[in-house]
């Protein structure tokens, strides 16, 4: 059964949800930029996974995508992880940029090269690896991790 509700909380993050330590670190400080959505599971009504949604391109790439919206910090709880409630997340986002036709029509993200397990999620969805002139873009990380460059139209 489907226990989740999708949540969104435009320009702060939300204060009305407990929200599993898991995906806390996502809540940064309010950004008119940014789009919380937050999956809620109903019978404890605590958030397990989330994605904030930039109302700006990413780090890269931009010559090459032109004006993107970017998803950042899709994360999930363990516990509750291969139960859709990524692609949950990242279906409401598309939903509510599809909603808005004076935002970019394009999303675009970062993801490590070697996490094949969204790699896999976003390659579903329709996402596919940006290139410029034949070579993937690529940067790094915060954290030194080597990223490509997903993009999707809607
Ligand atoms: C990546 C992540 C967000 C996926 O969340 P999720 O809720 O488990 O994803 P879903 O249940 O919607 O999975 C959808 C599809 O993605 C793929 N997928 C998801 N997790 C996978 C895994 N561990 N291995 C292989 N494929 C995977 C599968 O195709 C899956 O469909 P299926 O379950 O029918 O096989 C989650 O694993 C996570 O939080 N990982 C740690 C943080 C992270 O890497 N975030 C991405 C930052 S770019």
């Amino acid at each position: 059964m489907w226990n989740y509700e999708i949540r969104t909380y435009d320009g702060r993050p939300p204060s009305d949800v407990v929200v599993s330590p898991y995906v806390e670190y996502l809540l940064g400080p309010a950004d008119p930029h940014l789009v919380w959505f937050l999956a809620v599971h109903t019978p404890a009504a605590t958030a397990t996974g989330g994605l904030r949604l930039s109302r700006r391109g990413g780090p890269t790439g931009r010559d090459v995508i032109g004006e993107s919206a970017t998803v950042q910090q899709l994360s999930v709880d363990p516990a509750h992880q291969r139960a859709g409630v990524g692609t949950a997340l990242m279906r409401a986002a598309e939903g509510w940029l599809r909603d808005r036709p004076n935002l970019p029509r394009t999303i675009s993200l970062g993801v490590e090269t070697t996490n094949a397990a969204a790699i896999a999620l976003y390659s579903r969805l329709g996402y596919v690896v940006t290139s410029r002139d034949g070579v993937p873009i690529t940067f790094v990380s915060g954290d030194n991790h080597l990223c490509q460059v997903m993009v999707k139209r809607l």
